[in-house]
């Protein structure tokens, strides 16, 4: 049995259709919020939270392999740590964890990448064989500008000429599933990213060329960034943590060049920024 965590979520969603009808049995954990997409007969829903030992326990039951995978917020070292530790009690012996570039225990100017370095770690020293997918940034994050390029052909963002080798979720997700049914791949670090390096002015012509109509990129600074993200609504903790990891990013701490994991693993070449575009495209235009 494999079971799925963040199966509502762009990447375990991804994971989830990389398995389904494949010959596996295979458990979605989800929360009451949403319900997955990928029905097959050999994907079951347990409903549970991260927050409630006695539903991990359950939807452990039985399992061999497991995909971690939560959103990223200040409480997911203490959801995921459980999870790894209730797996270990549990029985499971191969782990398959979603991670980031640049996670690192060590690191002091970008807590997100803290808190990635503390999961390693600790996924790393609980006796499981444990497989992590390092993503880079992923292509979904650009949808947060998509009420802007609609209406007024803009990204916005404190990213200044750093290059951003931004991977589709579906390909970080393909790429989790190939791991889940091949223990080939077993107790590797696996760096995920698309094909090219961008800067976000180059983004912006990619979607100009893709809409068809004039995208600009314009540099705002970190606490003009801050207002934008205040004003969406993210958690104040967030918003900071958000803003550390840009910065990270921009001034090329956590940046890396293209990788071959998506066509090796999968056998099929990284989405474009142009595929992604259009499968988005009724949110950007
Ligand atoms: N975005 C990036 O650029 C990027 C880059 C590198 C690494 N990552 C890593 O990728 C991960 C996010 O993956 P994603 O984009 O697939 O996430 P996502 O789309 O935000 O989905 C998060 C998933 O976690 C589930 N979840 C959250 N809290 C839960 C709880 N308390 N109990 C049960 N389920 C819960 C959600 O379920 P519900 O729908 O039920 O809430 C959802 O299925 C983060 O760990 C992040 O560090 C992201």
């Amino acid at each position: 049995m494999i079971l799925v965590t963040g199966a509502t979520g762009d990447v375990g969603g991804a994971v989830l259709a990389g398995l389904a009808d494949k010959p596996v049995a295979v458990r979605a954990f989800v929360g009451d919020r949403a319900d997955i997409t990928i029905k097959a007969a050999n994907i079951e829903v347990v409903r549970g939270d991260f927050s409630s030992d006695a539903d991990m326990r359950r939807a452990l039951e039985g399992v061999d392999a497991a995909f971690l995978a939560t959103e990223i917020c200040p409480a997911m070292v203490d959801m995921q740590s459980k999870f790894i530790a209730l797996a270990k009690i549990g029985g499971v012996r191969r782990l398959v964890h979603l991670s980031g570039v640049g996670a690192n225990l060590q690191i002091c100017c970008a807590r997100t990448l803290r808190w990635l370095g503390q999961l390693e770690a600790t996924a790393s020293s609980s006796g499981m064989t444990v497989t992590h997918l390092r993503s880079t940034f992923m292509m979904q994050n650009l949808l947060q500008f998509a009420a802007e390029i609609k209406r007024e052909g803009l990204i916005a963002g404190p990213f200044r000429s750093g290059r951003w080798t931004f991977v589709d979720a579906q390909d970080v997700g393909a790429v989790g599933a190939v791991v889940l049914l091949n223990e080939q791949h077993d107790g590797q670090t696996f760096v995920v990213t698309g094909s090219e390096s961008l800067s976000y002015k180059a983004v912006a012509e990619r979607f100009s060329v893709a809409l068809g109509k004039p995208v600009r990129y314009v540099d705002i600074t970190a606490n003009e960034a801050r207002g934008k993200l205040q004003a969406a609504g993210h958690n104040p903790v967030m918003v900071e943590a958000t803003l550390e990891l840009w910065d990270a990013c921009a001034s090329n701490l956590v940046n890396v060049a293209p990788t071959n994991i998506v066509q090796e693993l999968t056998g099929r070449p990284p989405r474009s920024l142009e595929d992604f575009i259009a499968a988005h495209r009724a949110q950007f235009a």
